[in-house]
């Protein structure tokens, strides 16, 4: 049984007050709060447990790295590699990108070569690969959604042709909540011969994720929105991919011998984390995934279908409000606008003052907001402690929003 104020009640930043009444975050797609259990490891991690990794034989080197090392197959399970040793630790999903852009791409992408992108992609997945067409001469080929905000899988493979060297696709849109059929673009791609990225930095969030099943070679995910810190994220790269890639950043802990003429490299997926790591975030990662698993990832996505059904029924009552993006399998995340030109930074002002958090702007998705035509939404994303009470709070500030600017 989902007991959401029993959850609710391990968040202490929820109890809290802004502008005087009770705190409504809605902008856990821009970053989720943590739970008591993490920011209890965070604090164990500094005042007690706290060394480098890998590299002392000391007792708190020795806690520190089983401790960071866990994490490794935390991830493990929570995306159901293989082998934890598919799983590279990292700041996050933009440096998960950027890796397989400098490393895997790079060494291999000729002139005129192509990757195929669907146009919601979030900037983290969009300007690597423009690096790759300045600096190279990679193509773009771009996919866009229908009028729902849906990406048909077909379309995304039709656009493979014989230069096509890599599809990079996000797994639910942060504008949208649009839940791309990532299973049936890999089973495509494969059969093609070419990879796929799958971006799953929203999607890990809010549905159980199996790597193995879907068939994809790279799934990036970032701690900060899956209820841990931010500094520290990961990225699954098949066992093939991985002895494909050639390191990205140079620096300790990724070597194997270093002499004035020559370097080699420590084994994979060591040979991709150079330098100290983000030690304590990564641990902290760790216990927010476990917590995470925990609560029922299969839960936690029954309890945001009740609060996406709830806010799309009471959306309905509102013929001033658009919702962009109708996809029937959509996530908790809605992207709004006012009739009557009201701009989503004031919209987003009177939210504040009701105590409800929400992101204004483009939400680092240009492309696809150009393909909407709208310039900037209000984005309410909800999470695994949000309550149907909250969508109602939601609802009636923005009929304050819509009597005072609409
Ligand atoms: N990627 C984050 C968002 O969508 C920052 O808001």
């Amino acid at each position: 049984m989902y007991d959401v104020e029993e959850i609710r009640a391990q968040f202490p930043i929820l109890s809290r007050e802004i502008n005087g009444v009770p705190l409504v975050y809605l902008d856990n797609g821009a970053s989720a709060q943590k739970p008591q259990v993490v920011i209890d490891a965070i604090n164990r991690g500094y005042a007690q447990e706290y060394s480098n990794v890998h590299r002392g034989l000391h007792t708190l080197s020795t806690i520190s790295t089983e401790r960071y090392e866990g994490t490794r197959d935390v991830v493990r399970k929570f995306l159901n590699a293989a082998s934890a040793e598919e799983i590279i630790l990292n700041t996050g999903t933009t440096e998960g990108i950027n890796m397989v852009a400098y490393g895997w791409a790079m060494p291999r992408m000729e002139p005129g070569d192509e990757i195929v992108l669907s146009i919601m992609e979030h900037h983290a997945n969009i300007v690597p690969w423009h690096f790759l067409r300045e600096r190279q001469g990679v193509v773009i080929k771009w996919v866009d959604v229908d009028a729902n905000g849906d990406l048909d899988p077909q379309a995304v493979i039709d656009a493979i042709g014989p230069k096509t060297k890599l599809v990079a696709v996000t797994h639910m849109s942060n504008v949208l909540g649009t839940v791309v059929d990532v299973k049936a673009i890999c089973d495509g791609a494969r059969a093609r011969g070419v990879p796929v990225l799958v971006d799953g930095s929203q999607a890990a969030v809010h549905m159980p994720v199996d790597v193995q099943a879907i068939g994809c070679d790279f799934y990036a995910i970032t701690g900060h929105k899956l209820y841990g810190p931010s500094g520290a994220g990961a990225i699954y790269v098949r066992s093939e991919r991985m002895a494909e890639m050639r390191p990205f950043m140079g620096g300790g802990d990724m070597i194997d011998r270093v002499t004035r003429d020559t370097v080699t490299y420590n084994e994979p997926p060591m040979r991709f984390e150079a330098g100290t790591p983000s030690i304590v975030s990564t641990i902290g990662m760790g216990v927010a995934l476990d917590w995470m698993m925990g609560v029922g990832m299969d839960d936690i996505a029954a309890h945001e279908r009740h609060l996406r059904n709830r806010a799309i029924e009471r959306f309905k009552g509102l013929n001033w409000l658009n919702v962009q993006g109708n996809s029937a399998g959509k996530g908790a995340i809605f992207s709004l606008t006012i009739e009557g030109g009201a701009h989503a930074h004031d919209i987003s002002t009177v939210l504040d003052k009701k105590g409800i958090a929400v992101r204004a702007g483009t939400h680092c998705a240009m492309p696809l907001m150009d393909h909407l035509g709208v310039g900037a939404t209000c984005r309410a994303s909800f999470g695994l402690y949000n309550t149907e009470a909250e969508v109602d709070r939601l609802v009636d500030a923005l009929e304050l929003c819509h009597e005072l600017f609409g």
